[in-house]
Protein backbone atom coordinates (compact mmCIF):
# COMPACT_ATOMS: atom_id res chain seq x y z
CA UNK A 1 0.00 0.00 0.00
CA UNK A 2 1.31 4.01 -0.52
CA UNK A 3 1.31 5.56 2.34
CA UNK A 4 -1.25 8.09 1.74
CA UNK A 5 -4.65 6.38 2.12
CA UNK A 6 -6.16 8.57 -1.04
CA UNK A 7 -3.67 7.52 -3.28
CA UNK A 8 -3.78 4.82 -5.35
CA UNK A 9 -0.83 3.03 -7.46
CA UNK A 10 -0.85 0.94 -10.38
CA UNK A 11 0.84 -0.01 -13.17
CA UNK A 12 -0.19 1.53 -17.03
CA UNK A 13 1.41 -0.04 -19.54
CA UNK A 14 4.97 -0.91 -17.50
CA UNK A 15 4.51 2.45 -15.98
CA UNK A 16 4.25 2.77 -12.45
CA UNK A 17 1.64 5.86 -11.63
CA UNK A 18 -0.08 7.31 -8.62
CA UNK A 19 -3.14 9.22 -8.90
CA UNK A 20 -5.83 10.27 -6.13
CA UNK A 21 -8.57 7.04 -4.86
CA UNK A 22 -11.52 7.49 -7.57
CA UNK A 23 -9.68 8.46 -10.84
CA UNK A 24 -10.83 6.22 -13.68
CA UNK A 25 -8.13 4.24 -15.48
CA UNK A 26 -8.90 6.77 -18.95
CA UNK A 27 -8.18 9.79 -16.94
CA UNK A 28 -4.78 7.89 -15.02
CA UNK A 29 -3.45 6.97 -18.64
CA UNK A 30 -4.07 10.47 -19.74
CA UNK A 31 -1.51 11.37 -16.85
CA UNK A 32 1.00 9.04 -18.94
CA UNK A 33 0.50 10.75 -22.11
CA UNK A 34 -1.35 7.93 -23.07
CA UNK A 35 -5.21 9.17 -24.52
CA UNK A 36 -7.24 6.22 -24.83
CA UNK A 37 -9.86 6.40 -27.75
CA UNK A 38 -13.10 7.88 -25.85
CA UNK A 39 -16.72 8.72 -26.99
CA UNK A 40 -19.08 8.64 -24.40
CA UNK A 41 -16.89 9.57 -21.91
CA UNK A 42 -16.93 13.48 -20.40
CA UNK A 43 -15.00 14.12 -17.50
CA UNK A 44 -17.96 16.71 -16.40
CA UNK A 45 -20.83 14.25 -17.22
CA UNK A 46 -22.08 11.28 -14.98
CA UNK A 47 -20.42 7.60 -16.90
CA UNK A 48 -22.37 5.75 -19.32
CA UNK A 49 -19.79 3.15 -20.43
CA UNK A 50 -22.22 3.14 -23.77
CA UNK A 51 -19.73 3.30 -26.60
CA UNK A 52 -17.41 0.96 -25.81
CA UNK A 53 -14.44 2.59 -27.27
CA UNK A 54 -12.39 2.67 -24.28
CA UNK A 55 -11.93 -1.18 -23.53
CA UNK A 56 -8.46 -1.82 -21.81
CA UNK A 57 -7.25 -5.32 -20.65
CA UNK A 58 -6.97 -5.86 -16.97
CA UNK A 59 -4.75 -8.41 -15.28
CA UNK A 60 -6.46 -11.07 -13.42
CA UNK A 61 -9.90 -10.01 -15.11
CA UNK A 62 -11.31 -12.04 -17.68
CA UNK A 63 -12.89 -9.51 -19.65
CA UNK A 64 -12.00 -6.05 -21.62
CA UNK A 65 -12.97 -2.88 -19.36
CA UNK A 66 -14.51 0.05 -20.28
CA UNK A 67 -11.43 2.43 -19.03
CA UNK A 68 -13.85 5.67 -18.37
CA UNK A 69 -15.97 3.39 -16.04
CA UNK A 70 -13.26 1.36 -14.32
CA UNK A 71 -12.11 3.09 -11.43
CA UNK A 72 -7.98 2.28 -10.45
CA UNK A 73 -7.34 -0.13 -7.75
CA UNK A 74 -4.48 -0.73 -5.90
CA UNK A 75 -1.95 -2.91 -7.26
CA UNK A 76 -3.85 -3.06 -10.66
CA UNK A 77 -2.22 -3.41 -13.73
CA UNK A 78 -4.03 -2.14 -16.81
CA UNK A 79 -2.41 -2.77 -20.71
CA UNK A 80 -3.98 -0.30 -23.57
CA UNK A 81 -1.89 -1.37 -26.25
CA UNK A 82 -2.06 -5.08 -26.34
CA UNK A 83 -3.07 -6.94 -29.06
CA UNK A 84 -6.31 -7.67 -27.19
CA UNK A 85 -7.69 -4.36 -26.36
CA UNK A 86 -6.23 -2.80 -29.72
CA UNK A 87 -8.34 -5.15 -31.62
CA UNK A 88 -11.20 -4.32 -29.79
CA UNK A 89 -10.84 -0.57 -29.64
CA UNK A 90 -10.23 -0.83 -33.69
CA UNK A 91 -13.22 -3.23 -34.23
CA UNK A 92 -15.62 -0.94 -32.14
CA UNK A 93 -14.82 1.81 -34.42
CA UNK A 94 -15.30 0.12 -37.69
CA UNK A 95 -18.47 -0.79 -35.99
CA UNK A 96 -19.29 3.29 -35.23
CA UNK A 97 -18.70 3.66 -38.64
CA UNK A 98 -20.55 1.39 -40.32
CA UNK A 99 -23.88 3.76 -40.92
CA UNK A 100 -22.25 6.89 -41.06
CA UNK A 101 -22.36 9.23 -43.74
CA UNK A 102 -18.88 10.15 -44.12
CA UNK A 103 -19.64 13.97 -44.69
CA UNK A 104 -16.46 15.04 -43.40
CA UNK A 105 -16.07 17.95 -46.98
CA UNK A 106 -19.05 19.11 -45.98
CA UNK A 107 -19.46 18.97 -41.78
CA UNK A 108 -19.16 21.77 -39.37
CA UNK A 109 -16.84 19.77 -37.18
CA UNK A 110 -14.49 18.77 -39.42
CA UNK A 111 -10.83 19.21 -38.17
CA UNK A 112 -12.34 18.81 -34.83
CA UNK A 113 -14.04 15.63 -34.68
CA UNK A 114 -13.35 13.09 -32.17
CA UNK A 115 -14.73 10.34 -35.05
CA UNK A 116 -12.35 11.62 -37.80
CA UNK A 117 -9.35 11.96 -35.13
CA UNK A 118 -9.98 8.60 -34.33
CA UNK A 119 -9.90 7.07 -37.58
CA UNK A 120 -6.49 8.40 -38.48
CA UNK A 121 -4.96 7.47 -35.08
CA UNK A 122 -6.60 3.88 -35.08
CA UNK A 123 -8.00 2.57 -38.03
CA UNK A 124 -7.26 4.36 -41.39
CA UNK A 125 -8.36 1.34 -43.36
CA UNK A 126 -11.45 1.11 -45.96
CA UNK A 127 -14.68 0.58 -45.24
CA UNK A 128 -15.55 -3.36 -45.74
CA UNK A 129 -19.49 -2.44 -46.16
CA UNK A 130 -20.24 -3.61 -49.18
CA UNK A 131 -24.42 -2.68 -48.98
CA UNK A 132 -26.55 0.28 -48.64
CA UNK A 133 -25.74 2.12 -45.17
CA UNK A 134 -29.03 3.06 -43.31
CA UNK A 135 -30.14 6.37 -43.73
CA UNK A 136 -31.88 8.49 -41.15
CA UNK A 137 -33.15 12.15 -41.48
CA UNK A 138 -30.95 15.05 -42.09
CA UNK A 139 -30.84 18.95 -40.58
CA UNK A 140 -33.63 18.20 -38.19
CA UNK A 141 -34.63 21.99 -36.26
CA UNK A 142 -34.41 20.77 -32.58
CA UNK A 143 -34.94 24.11 -31.63
CA UNK A 144 -34.17 27.82 -31.39
CA UNK A 145 -30.21 27.56 -31.56
CA UNK A 146 -29.34 23.62 -32.86
CA UNK A 147 -29.93 21.81 -36.05
CA UNK A 148 -29.51 17.67 -35.95
CA UNK A 149 -27.87 15.65 -38.54
CA UNK A 150 -29.52 11.99 -37.32
CA UNK A 151 -27.38 9.92 -39.15
CA UNK A 152 -24.71 11.11 -38.41
CA UNK A 153 -24.96 10.77 -34.52
CA UNK A 154 -22.88 8.09 -33.17
CA UNK A 155 -25.36 7.57 -29.92
CA UNK A 156 -23.20 8.76 -27.44
CA UNK A 157 -25.57 9.80 -24.86
CA UNK A 158 -23.29 13.17 -24.32
CA UNK A 159 -25.90 15.74 -25.17
CA UNK A 160 -28.82 14.38 -23.54
CA UNK A 161 -26.55 13.93 -20.00
CA UNK A 162 -25.45 17.71 -20.97
CA UNK A 163 -29.26 19.08 -20.95
CA UNK A 164 -29.76 16.64 -17.66
CA UNK A 165 -27.01 17.69 -15.83
CA UNK A 166 -26.25 21.58 -16.91
CA UNK A 167 -29.46 22.42 -17.37
CA UNK A 168 -31.35 20.32 -15.36
CA UNK A 169 -34.23 19.70 -18.11
CA UNK A 170 -34.60 16.29 -19.80
CA UNK A 171 -34.85 17.49 -23.64
CA UNK A 172 -33.48 14.74 -25.66
CA UNK A 173 -33.63 11.04 -25.57
CA UNK A 174 -33.21 8.37 -27.91
CA UNK A 175 -35.94 6.83 -29.86
CA UNK A 176 -35.87 2.99 -32.11
CA UNK A 177 -33.71 0.54 -32.00
CA UNK A 178 -30.68 -1.38 -33.43
CA UNK A 179 -29.43 0.58 -36.60
CA UNK A 180 -32.97 2.47 -36.77
CA UNK A 181 -31.81 4.43 -33.09
CA UNK A 182 -32.08 8.03 -33.26
CA UNK A 183 -31.67 10.90 -31.41
CA UNK A 184 -35.00 12.78 -31.23
CA UNK A 185 -36.28 15.62 -28.59
CA UNK A 186 -37.79 14.45 -25.64
CA UNK A 187 -41.70 13.90 -25.92
CA UNK A 188 -43.33 17.30 -25.60
CA UNK A 189 -39.89 19.48 -25.61
CA UNK A 190 -37.59 21.24 -27.99
CA UNK A 191 -34.35 21.87 -27.18
CA UNK A 192 -34.45 25.11 -25.99
CA UNK A 193 -32.81 25.45 -22.40
CA UNK A 194 -30.47 28.33 -21.86
CA UNK A 195 -27.55 26.18 -21.96
CA UNK A 196 -28.41 24.11 -25.34
CA UNK A 197 -25.27 24.97 -27.06
CA UNK A 198 -23.28 22.65 -25.06
CA UNK A 199 -24.48 19.95 -26.23
CA UNK A 200 -22.68 21.04 -29.78
CA UNK A 201 -19.22 21.41 -27.74
CA UNK A 202 -19.77 17.91 -26.38
CA UNK A 203 -21.16 16.32 -29.66
CA UNK A 204 -17.86 14.16 -30.94
CA UNK A 205 -19.07 14.43 -33.98
CA UNK A 206 -20.69 16.99 -36.35
CA UNK A 207 -24.59 15.70 -35.56
CA UNK A 208 -25.37 18.83 -33.51
CA UNK A 209 -24.27 22.22 -35.35
CA UNK A 210 -25.02 25.61 -34.20
CA UNK A 211 -27.41 27.31 -35.86
CA UNK A 212 -25.27 30.52 -35.39
CA UNK A 213 -21.99 29.70 -36.16
CA UNK A 214 -22.61 26.09 -39.18
CA UNK A 215 -21.50 27.03 -42.61
CA UNK A 216 -19.86 29.99 -41.46
CA UNK A 217 -15.76 29.14 -41.47
CA UNK A 218 -13.78 26.16 -41.23
CA UNK A 219 -12.38 25.02 -37.23
CA UNK A 220 -8.63 24.34 -38.31
CA UNK A 221 -8.94 27.93 -40.56
CA UNK A 222 -9.76 29.74 -36.88
CA UNK A 223 -7.19 31.03 -34.15
CA UNK A 224 -8.17 30.70 -30.47
CA UNK A 225 -7.49 33.24 -27.88
CA UNK A 226 -8.23 32.36 -24.18
CA UNK A 227 -10.73 35.45 -22.23
CA UNK A 228 -13.60 36.14 -20.17
CA UNK A 229 -17.30 36.36 -21.11
CA UNK A 230 -18.66 39.71 -20.81
CA UNK A 231 -21.99 39.10 -21.33
CA UNK A 232 -22.57 39.23 -17.08
CA UNK A 233 -21.38 39.12 -13.60
CA UNK A 234 -20.32 35.13 -13.79
CA UNK A 235 -17.42 35.61 -15.70
CA UNK A 236 -17.64 32.59 -17.50
CA UNK A 237 -14.17 31.60 -19.49
CA UNK A 238 -13.97 31.50 -23.07
CA UNK A 239 -12.19 30.94 -26.06
CA UNK A 240 -12.46 33.35 -28.75
CA UNK A 241 -12.37 31.75 -32.19
CA UNK A 242 -11.50 34.29 -34.63
CA UNK A 243 -9.92 34.81 -38.16
CA UNK A 244 -9.55 37.99 -40.02
CA UNK A 245 -9.76 40.21 -37.14
CA UNK A 246 -13.44 39.35 -36.12
CA UNK A 247 -14.64 36.40 -33.62
CA UNK A 248 -16.86 33.91 -35.22
CA UNK A 249 -17.57 32.30 -32.21
CA UNK A 250 -17.24 31.93 -28.54
CA UNK A 251 -17.08 28.27 -26.66
CA UNK A 252 -16.21 27.65 -23.48
CA UNK A 253 -13.15 27.04 -21.28
CA UNK A 254 -12.34 24.57 -18.51
CA UNK A 255 -12.39 26.90 -15.00
CA UNK A 256 -13.46 24.32 -11.90
CA UNK A 257 -13.82 27.24 -9.82
CA UNK A 258 -16.25 29.40 -12.02
CA UNK A 259 -17.74 27.63 -15.00
CA UNK A 260 -16.14 24.13 -14.88
CA UNK A 261 -16.95 23.31 -19.17
CA UNK A 262 -19.99 25.37 -19.64
CA UNK A 263 -21.51 28.64 -20.57
CA UNK A 264 -24.62 29.98 -21.49
CA UNK A 265 -25.98 30.33 -25.18
CA UNK A 266 -26.84 34.12 -24.24
CA UNK A 267 -23.25 34.85 -23.26
CA UNK A 268 -21.77 32.93 -26.88
CA UNK A 269 -24.07 35.31 -28.96
CA UNK A 270 -21.75 38.75 -27.05
CA UNK A 271 -19.35 38.73 -30.05
CA UNK A 272 -21.99 39.65 -32.07
CA UNK A 273 -22.23 43.66 -31.07
CA UNK A 274 -18.31 43.35 -31.52
CA UNK A 275 -18.67 45.05 -34.97
CA UNK A 276 -21.77 47.09 -34.13
CA UNK A 277 -21.84 50.71 -34.66
CA UNK A 278 -17.91 50.78 -33.71
CA UNK A 279 -16.09 53.85 -33.40
CA UNK A 280 -13.33 53.91 -34.95
CA UNK A 281 -11.95 57.30 -35.35
CA UNK A 282 -11.84 60.55 -32.88
CA UNK A 283 -14.88 62.98 -33.59
CA UNK A 284 -14.66 66.73 -32.52
CA UNK A 285 -18.06 68.64 -32.94
CA UNK A 286 -19.66 65.85 -35.24
CA UNK A 287 -16.47 65.82 -37.62
CA UNK A 288 -13.60 62.78 -38.30
CA UNK A 289 -10.27 64.18 -36.04
CA UNK A 290 -6.78 62.86 -35.60
CA UNK A 291 -6.17 61.73 -31.98
CA UNK A 292 -3.85 64.65 -31.57
CA UNK A 293 -6.35 67.26 -32.30
CA UNK A 294 -9.53 65.71 -30.25
CA UNK A 295 -7.20 65.31 -27.08
CA UNK A 296 -6.38 68.55 -27.69
CA UNK A 297 -10.05 70.08 -28.37
CA UNK A 298 -10.79 67.79 -25.11
CA UNK A 299 -8.06 69.11 -22.75
CA UNK A 300 -9.47 73.34 -24.31
CA UNK A 301 -13.25 72.13 -23.41
CA UNK A 302 -12.35 70.74 -19.88
CA UNK A 303 -10.06 72.78 -19.09
CA UNK A 304 -12.43 75.63 -18.37
CA UNK A 305 -13.96 74.09 -15.63
CA UNK A 306 -11.29 72.29 -14.31
CA UNK A 307 -10.03 75.44 -12.99
CA UNK A 308 -12.73 74.80 -10.27
CA UNK A 309 -13.62 70.59 -10.74
CA UNK A 310 -16.38 70.83 -8.81
CA UNK A 311 -17.91 71.41 -12.02
CA UNK A 312 -16.64 68.47 -13.31
CA UNK A 313 -17.96 64.86 -13.77
CA UNK A 314 -16.35 61.34 -14.68
CA UNK A 315 -18.58 58.11 -15.34
CA UNK A 316 -17.35 54.84 -14.92
CA UNK A 317 -18.76 51.48 -16.57
CA UNK A 318 -19.78 48.39 -14.88
CA UNK A 319 -18.82 46.96 -18.51
CA UNK A 320 -15.52 48.26 -18.94
CA UNK A 321 -12.59 46.46 -17.66
CA UNK A 322 -10.88 47.27 -14.15
CA UNK A 323 -7.65 48.73 -15.95
CA UNK A 324 -9.93 51.38 -17.86
CA UNK A 325 -11.77 52.23 -14.64
CA UNK A 326 -9.24 52.01 -12.81
CA UNK A 327 -7.30 54.72 -15.27
CA UNK A 328 -10.38 57.44 -15.10
CA UNK A 329 -11.07 57.10 -11.74
CA UNK A 330 -7.41 58.13 -10.89
CA UNK A 331 -7.68 60.84 -13.20
CA UNK A 332 -11.05 62.13 -11.59
CA UNK A 333 -9.22 61.47 -8.61
CA UNK A 334 -5.94 63.84 -9.59
CA UNK A 335 -8.58 66.50 -10.89
CA UNK A 336 -10.32 66.65 -8.39
CA UNK A 337 -13.50 65.67 -9.81
CA UNK A 338 -16.77 66.89 -8.12
CA UNK A 339 -19.10 63.99 -9.10
CA UNK A 340 -18.58 60.30 -9.70
CA UNK A 341 -20.88 57.94 -11.35
CA UNK A 342 -20.87 54.99 -12.24
CA UNK A 343 -22.80 53.34 -15.32
CA UNK A 344 -24.11 50.00 -16.35
CA UNK A 345 -27.14 48.17 -17.24
CA UNK A 346 -30.24 47.45 -15.44
CA UNK A 347 -30.34 43.74 -13.61
CA UNK A 348 -32.48 41.07 -15.08
CA UNK A 349 -33.77 38.66 -12.39
CA UNK A 350 -35.60 36.38 -14.43
CA UNK A 351 -31.97 35.23 -15.58
CA UNK A 352 -30.91 34.06 -12.29
CA UNK A 353 -31.31 30.27 -12.29
CA UNK A 354 -29.26 29.53 -9.59
CA UNK A 355 -26.70 28.12 -12.50
CA UNK A 356 -24.05 30.13 -14.24
CA UNK A 357 -26.64 32.75 -15.26
CA UNK A 358 -27.01 35.83 -12.92
CA UNK A 359 -29.18 38.85 -12.55
CA UNK A 360 -26.08 41.38 -12.81
CA UNK A 361 -25.62 41.41 -17.09
CA UNK A 362 -22.80 43.58 -16.24
CA UNK A 363 -19.20 42.06 -16.07
CA UNK A 364 -17.22 44.06 -13.96
CA UNK A 365 -19.49 46.17 -11.43
CA UNK A 366 -17.82 44.27 -8.38
CA UNK A 367 -14.19 45.43 -9.65
CA UNK A 368 -15.47 48.72 -10.11
CA UNK A 369 -16.42 49.03 -6.71
CA UNK A 370 -13.26 47.58 -5.57
CA UNK A 371 -11.51 50.24 -7.29
CA UNK A 372 -13.48 53.14 -5.68
CA UNK A 373 -13.42 52.04 -2.18
CA UNK A 374 -9.70 51.88 -2.72
CA UNK A 375 -9.50 55.22 -3.85
CA UNK A 376 -11.52 57.00 -1.79
CA UNK A 377 -14.58 57.67 -4.28
CA UNK A 378 -18.22 57.06 -3.83
CA UNK A 379 -19.78 56.77 -6.74
CA UNK A 380 -23.50 57.18 -7.67
CA UNK A 381 -25.33 55.40 -10.16
CA UNK A 382 -26.40 56.94 -13.47
CA UNK A 383 -30.22 56.30 -13.04
CA UNK A 384 -29.75 59.31 -10.14
CA UNK A 385 -29.53 61.60 -12.73
CA UNK A 386 -33.08 60.89 -13.73
CA UNK A 387 -33.87 62.79 -10.70
CA UNK A 388 -31.94 65.65 -13.00
CA UNK A 389 -28.46 67.31 -13.25
CA UNK A 390 -26.55 68.68 -10.60
CA UNK A 391 -26.28 72.20 -10.80
CA UNK A 392 -23.02 72.47 -10.45
CA UNK A 393 -22.17 70.02 -12.98
CA UNK A 394 -21.44 71.25 -16.20
CA UNK A 395 -18.50 68.56 -18.14
CA UNK A 396 -18.71 65.23 -17.85
CA UNK A 397 -15.97 62.50 -19.05
CA UNK A 398 -17.82 59.22 -19.80
CA UNK A 399 -16.52 55.92 -20.29
CA UNK A 400 -18.22 53.37 -22.10
CA UNK A 401 -21.41 53.54 -23.96
CA UNK A 402 -24.29 52.23 -22.00
CA UNK A 403 -25.16 55.02 -19.89
CA UNK A 404 -28.59 55.12 -18.18
CA UNK A 405 -30.09 58.08 -16.86
CA UNK A 406 -28.59 60.46 -18.87
CA UNK A 407 -30.76 61.41 -22.03
CA UNK A 408 -30.27 63.22 -24.71
CA UNK A 409 -31.97 66.47 -23.61
CA UNK A 410 -29.30 66.17 -20.63
CA UNK A 411 -26.41 65.69 -22.43
CA UNK A 412 -26.97 69.01 -24.35
CA UNK A 413 -26.37 70.57 -20.85
CA UNK A 414 -23.18 69.53 -21.00
CA UNK A 415 -19.74 69.57 -22.03
CA UNK A 416 -19.20 65.76 -22.97
CA UNK A 417 -16.07 63.95 -23.97
CA UNK A 418 -16.84 60.78 -24.35
CA UNK A 419 -14.50 57.62 -24.27
CA UNK A 420 -16.08 54.57 -26.17
CA UNK A 421 -15.84 51.48 -28.48
CA UNK A 422 -19.05 51.82 -30.20
CA UNK A 423 -20.92 55.19 -31.97
CA UNK A 424 -24.31 55.11 -29.52
CA UNK A 425 -25.55 55.61 -25.90
CA UNK A 426 -23.96 59.21 -25.12
CA UNK A 427 -21.33 59.23 -27.94
CA UNK A 428 -23.00 61.50 -30.84
CA UNK A 429 -23.84 63.94 -28.05
CA UNK A 430 -20.60 64.14 -27.34
CA UNK A 431 -18.29 67.24 -28.18
CA UNK A 432 -15.12 64.98 -28.26
CA UNK A 433 -15.38 61.05 -28.89
CA UNK A 434 -12.62 59.17 -28.35
CA UNK A 435 -12.43 55.60 -30.22
CA UNK A 436 -11.14 52.72 -27.42
CA UNK A 437 -11.11 48.80 -27.84
CA UNK A 438 -13.70 46.77 -26.79
CA UNK A 439 -13.20 43.81 -24.54
CA UNK A 440 -12.29 41.37 -27.12
CA UNK A 441 -9.25 43.70 -28.24
CA UNK A 442 -7.33 44.64 -25.38
CA UNK A 443 -5.14 42.57 -23.21
CA UNK A 444 -6.88 43.36 -19.26
CA UNK A 445 -8.94 42.40 -16.36
CA UNK A 446 -12.27 42.08 -15.29
CA UNK A 447 -13.86 41.01 -11.56
CA UNK A 448 -16.60 38.57 -11.54
CA UNK A 449 -19.27 38.31 -9.02
CA UNK A 450 -17.78 36.90 -6.51
CA UNK A 451 -14.46 38.73 -6.44
CA UNK A 452 -12.61 36.41 -8.82
CA UNK A 453 -10.25 39.01 -10.85
CA UNK A 454 -9.64 37.67 -14.81
CA UNK A 455 -7.41 38.20 -17.27
CA UNK A 456 -8.82 38.75 -20.81
CA UNK A 457 -6.38 38.83 -23.89
CA UNK A 458 -6.60 40.57 -27.00
CA UNK A 459 -7.85 38.32 -29.90
CA UNK A 460 -7.25 41.04 -32.33
CA UNK A 461 -6.56 44.54 -33.30
CA UNK A 462 -9.07 47.10 -32.33
CA UNK A 463 -10.84 48.64 -35.44
CA UNK A 464 -9.29 52.21 -36.96
CA UNK A 465 -7.75 54.48 -34.79
CA UNK A 466 -9.18 52.88 -31.46
CA UNK A 467 -6.68 52.12 -28.55
CA UNK A 468 -6.91 50.65 -25.34
CA UNK A 469 -9.31 53.04 -23.27
CA UNK A 470 -6.85 53.34 -20.07
CA UNK A 471 -4.50 54.33 -22.83
CA UNK A 472 -7.14 57.18 -24.24
CA UNK A 473 -6.95 58.30 -20.30
CA UNK A 474 -3.61 58.32 -20.26
CA UNK A 475 -3.27 60.84 -23.21
CA UNK A 476 -6.40 62.82 -21.82
CA UNK A 477 -4.32 63.10 -18.31
CA UNK A 478 -0.84 64.18 -20.15
CA UNK A 479 -3.12 67.29 -22.02
CA UNK A 480 -4.90 68.60 -18.92
CA UNK A 481 -1.44 68.29 -16.93
CA UNK A 482 -1.41 65.19 -15.09
CA UNK A 483 0.80 62.62 -15.26
CA UNK A 484 -0.31 58.50 -15.67
CA UNK A 485 3.39 57.13 -16.36
CA UNK A 486 1.47 53.73 -18.01
CA UNK A 487 2.61 52.15 -20.86
CA UNK A 488 1.36 48.65 -21.13
CA UNK A 489 -1.28 47.15 -19.00
CA UNK A 490 0.71 45.39 -17.12
CA UNK A 491 2.00 49.19 -15.58
CA UNK A 492 -1.63 49.94 -14.82
CA UNK A 493 -2.27 46.29 -13.50
CA UNK A 494 0.66 46.69 -11.56
CA UNK A 495 -0.62 50.37 -9.94
CA UNK A 496 -4.07 49.11 -9.29
CA UNK A 497 -2.98 45.78 -7.39
CA UNK A 498 -1.05 48.01 -5.07
CA UNK A 499 -3.95 50.17 -4.47
CA UNK A 500 -6.71 48.21 -3.86
CA UNK A 501 -5.33 46.02 -0.95
CA UNK A 502 -7.64 42.81 -1.49
CA UNK A 503 -5.48 42.49 -5.08
CA UNK A 504 -2.16 43.18 -3.78
CA UNK A 505 -1.00 39.41 -3.84
CA UNK A 506 -2.22 38.99 -7.80
CA UNK A 507 0.40 39.09 -10.80
CA UNK A 508 0.15 40.08 -14.05
CA UNK A 509 -0.80 37.04 -16.45
CA UNK A 510 1.59 37.44 -19.79
CA UNK A 511 -0.17 38.01 -23.04
CA UNK A 512 -0.65 34.57 -24.68
CA UNK A 513 -0.39 34.60 -28.50
CA UNK A 514 -3.47 33.41 -30.34
CA UNK A 515 -3.65 29.09 -30.91
CA UNK A 516 -4.53 27.77 -34.54
CA UNK A 517 -6.87 25.27 -33.91
CA UNK A 518 -5.59 23.04 -36.11
CA UNK A 519 -2.82 22.64 -34.19
CA UNK A 520 -4.90 21.61 -31.65
CA UNK A 521 -6.70 18.59 -30.44
CA UNK A 522 -10.14 17.59 -31.64
CA UNK A 523 -13.11 19.13 -29.31
CA UNK A 524 -15.87 16.91 -28.14
S1 LIG B 1 -25.93 14.05 -31.21
FE1 LIG B 1 -23.74 13.96 -30.75
S2 LIG B 1 -23.64 14.11 -28.51
FE2 LIG B 1 -25.75 13.56 -29.03
S3 LIG B 1 -25.81 11.32 -28.94
FE3 LIG B 1 -25.40 11.88 -31.06
S4 LIG B 1 -23.17 11.86 -31.23
FE4 LIG B 1 -23.64 11.91 -29.05
S1 LIG C 1 -23.44 32.94 -17.50
FE1 LIG C 1 -22.82 35.05 -17.89
S2 LIG C 1 -20.60 35.02 -18.05
FE2 LIG C 1 -21.35 32.89 -18.27
S3 LIG C 1 -21.59 32.60 -20.48
FE3 LIG C 1 -23.56 33.30 -19.73
S4 LIG C 1 -23.51 35.52 -19.99
FE4 LIG C 1 -21.41 34.80 -20.15
S1 LIG D 1 -15.72 6.29 -23.49
FE1 LIG D 1 -15.71 4.52 -22.26
S2 LIG D 1 -17.39 3.40 -22.97
FE2 LIG D 1 -17.53 5.23 -24.07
Amino acid sequence: MTEATDKVTLTIDGQSITVPKGTNVLEAAKLLGNDISAFCYHPGLPIVAQCRQCLVSIEKNPKLQPSCQQVVGEGMVVHTTDPQSTLARKQQLEFTLVNHPIDCPICDKAGECTLQKLYFDHDNADSRVDTAKVHKAKVVDLGPTIVLDQERCILCSRCIRTCDVVAGQHQLEFANRGDHEILTTAPGEQLDNPYSLNTVDVCPVGALTAKDFRFTMRAWELEATPSVCNGCATGCNIEIHHKNERAWRLVPRLNAEVNQYWMCDEGRTTYHPLREERLASAIVDGLPASWDKAIQAAAKRLGVFLKDASQVGVVLSALCSNEDNYALAKLAKAWGAGHVYVAGKPPVPARADGKLRVADVNPNATGVKAICEALGLNPIATYELDRGVPANLRALVVLGDVVPGLDATKLKELEVISLAAHERGPVPHARVALPIAAWAETGATTTNHKGLVQRMHAAFAPPGAAIAGWDAVVRLAAATGQKLAWTHPRDVFKDMTQTVVAWKDLAWQRDVRPLALRFAGSRG
